[in-house]
């Protein structure tokens, strides 16, 4: 069993993403809303459109059956030509278009084209709503006849059924630019951070390291019978120095250099392996041979593999194997896979293992991993993932450089 604990900043983690979660119910429910709330509207402006188109059939049926109609002209001004928004097709008794309304486009065309345009939406509007029937009748009121109404609905109704659509997109696009820059300038200011924090930290070692180099030189020469110690001393020395370049590097732009990946990764294992547990098992393989040439920067690339090895230790509960293949692959990339038998991670751990502050260990910070992915990714333009891991079996990680 291993305890997770919570650093402050993990729960950040966890609660960025929880509101990520929560803004995206909210716009779904808006948006829903909106939606909803338009088809509403739709459907009532739809019913009152098909009451004015009723009573206009009713109107024309009027006109065409009682010629002596009193109020005639009030009746054709205020009903058959107030209606500016509903395209409408009148055909007569034969089907023939007799007569149209609110279809601009029919206005331009010339007979043979209007007649043939006029035929074309009144099958669309047919295929949109059923026409209203006109019914003829003579003086001694028979039947000798039907026309027909065609309509669809007006513009302003098209527009309004596809509205919500168009405002969600263009405030789905707003939001999207916001989160990029706001993504963008984070990044930034992390990246100022990490530099920033680096290049001080190089800067306050290096003032007291200066002198004990001094010192160490110094004693060294001054009492020879006891150099052994000095020599301890110097090593000493020698890694606070390696730590002082690898911050002043992270610092910095650093310098890459065409080294062999295969003794690049050899030479740390070397300095670590005598001062891990003996238990620890190392192996490291080179495919297809040892010459794979590479662009990177030492001191910093070990300090990744170094990183990796202490986690994969850590795994092991200091007992286990930990073996490490560099191999040259497709599209002239190099792989270096470093897998171990430790405890493995949960797969929902899987994707936070990188992130600053996550750690499961009772002394960790958590940054080894961020720190990690910081130089393969950002100063090596490079990829780092899990490869495989497996609870209570192993993890492999695997680190991909351009060569
Ligand atoms: N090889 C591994 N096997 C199993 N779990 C791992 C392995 N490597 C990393 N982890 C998990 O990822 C977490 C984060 O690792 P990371 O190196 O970033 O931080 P840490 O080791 O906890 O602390 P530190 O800052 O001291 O490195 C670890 O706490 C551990 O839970
Ligand atoms: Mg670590």
């Amino acid at each position: 069993m291993n305890t997770y604990r919570e650093q402050p900043s993990v729960s950040l983690y966890s609660n960025r993403s929880s509101f990520k979660w929560v803004v995206l119910g909210i716009s779904l429910i808006i948006s829903a809303g909106s939606i909803i709330y338009t088809d509403q509207l739709v459907k009532q402006i739809r019913e009152r459109e098909k009451k004015q188109i009723d009573l206009y059939a009713r109107t024309l049926e009027y006109l065409t059956n009682e010629s002596d109609a009193p109020n005639q002209i009030f009746i054709l001004e205020e009903i058959i030509q107030a209606n500016n928004t509903i395209p409408v097709i009148l055909t007569n008794e034969f089907g023939e278009p007799e007569y149209y309304r609110n279809l601009p486009k029919a206005d331009n065309l010339k007979d043979a084209a209007k007649g043939a345009y006029l035929r074309e939406e009144i099958s669309n509007m047919k295929a949109e709503r059923d026409p209203i029937l006109v019914t003829l009748v003579d003086d001694d009121n028979q039947v000798y006849g039907y026309k027909h109404i065609y309509y669809k609905s007006s513009y302003l109704l098209v527009q309004l059924r596809y509205y919500p659509y168009v405002q969600l997109s263009i405030i789905a696009i707003f939001g999207l630019i916001i989160f990029t820059v706001f993504n963008y300038s984070r990044t930034a200011e992390q990246n100022r951070v990490w530099v920033g924090m680096a290049k001080e930290t190089a800067h306050q070692l290096g003032t007291p390291l200066s002198s004990l180099i001094a010192w160490v030189e110094y004693f060294k020469e001054t009492f020879p019978d006891h150099r052994d110690i000095f020599l301890e001393l110097q090593k000493d020395v020698d890694r606070l120095e390696m730590i002082t370049e690898r911050f002043s590097n992270i610092g910095s732009v650093p310098q890459m250099r065409e080294e062999n990946m295969y003794e690049v990764v050899r030479d740390v294992i070397s300095y670590l392996e005598v001062r891990i547990s003996k238990k620890v098992a190392m192996t490291v393989e080179a495919f297809p041979n040892e010459d794979i040439g590479c662009l990177l920067n030492k001191p910093l690339f070990a300090w990744v593999i170094e990183n990796i090895i202490k986690n994969a230790v850590d795994a092991m509960e200091g007992k286990g194997r930990i073996d490490i293949r560099v191999m040259r692959i497709n599209h002239g990339q190099v792989a270096v896979d470093i897998s171990d038998t430790g405890k493995g991670i949960a797969k929902h751990r899987v994707k936070q293992v990188f992130k600053p502050g996550f750690t499961t260990k009772k002394r960790g910070w958590g940054l080894g991993l961020a720190l990690t992915k910081r130089i393969v990714e950002n100063y090596h333009g490079g990829k780092i993932f899990v490869k495989h891991s497996e609870v209570d079996k192993g993890t492999t990680f695997r680190i991909l450089l351009k060569t």
